[in-house]
């Protein structure tokens, strides 16, 4: 892994949007993983002002994100399809037709996870893949866990998740209890991945990942394996390293 540590969030969400805007300079045509949460936010933001400033061209892109919550429409506020359409979709050119988030509702999520991998493997795997931790390792919805080897499919959330996601509902309770999610297999797959962590609270996490034993238990230590992981954090969350 290489390791990085930034003044700000801020400083962080430009050196990986040059990341991103590299990425897709140097293959026009890549193949980005996207996650949503907090900590992407000023990536995101910075990508979509490279895209303004003509620095970058996102219309050969394909997209896949890493999540969504079972049972939510899309057209929810709280959907993580609505939270990419907000926060970077609408900003930049990635054609519609090549964005691609697990349907929360699809009538059949087992089908929809299967397909889901079908269309990662036939749009060639994923070049880039930007991830964020949770406070209990998670990378993705991939709670702690005795096995690495999942691919996409249906999860259901900790309670630590969900405490730490009711800040975007109005209580826990309308915190949905499962979601669909790629795998850890899915996301060791990719060929590069950045991993951003922000805030104290990531501390503990952030120090399993990295000098912790690689153990399901917490998922993001199998990134120790990965052969091209970047992570980027500020002082808080690399306040234990
Ligand atoms: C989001 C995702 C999650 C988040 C993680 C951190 O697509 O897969 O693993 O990256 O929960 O969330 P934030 O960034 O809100 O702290």
């Amino acid at each position: 892994m290489k390791i990085h540590v930034y003044e700000s969030a801020q400083a962080i969400g430009q050196a990986a949007a040059a990341l991103f805007a590299a990425q897709v300079l140097a293959k026009p045509n890549s193949v980005l993983g996207l996650a949503t949460g907090s900590t992407p936010v000023p990536t995101y933001r910075e990508m979509a002002r490279l895209y303004e400033q003509g620095a970058v061209d996102f219309s050969g892109v394909t997209t896949f994100n890493l999540d969504e919550y079972l049972g939510l429409e899309r057209s929810h506020a709280q959907s993580y399809y609505h939270f990419m359409q907000e926060n970077l979709f609408q900003h930049i050119n990635v054609p519609q037709e090549r964005i691609h988030v697990l349907k929360g509702t699809a009538p059949d999520p087992e089908q929809e996870c299967l397909d889901y991998e079908e269309a990662i493997r036939a749009a060639g795997g994923i070049d880039l893949q930007i991830l964020g931790i949770g406070n209990n390792g998670h990378i993705a919805f991939n709670e702690p866990d005795t096995v690495f080897s999942t691919q996409t499919r249906v999860v259901n959330l900790t309670e630590s998740t969900i405490q730490a996601n009711q800040r975007f509902f109005a209580s826990a309770d309308e915190v949905p209890r499962q979601a669909v999610s790629m795998g850890i297999g899915s996301i060791f797959r990719a060929r590069r991945i950045l991993l951003i962590a922000t805030g104290e609270q990531k501390a503990g996490a952030v120090r399993a990942m990295i000098h912790g034993p690689v153990d399901p238990q917490c998922p993001a230590s199998i990134l120790q394996l990965h052969p091209d992981t970047v992570v980027l954090l500020d002082r808080g969350a690399a306040r234990d390293l």
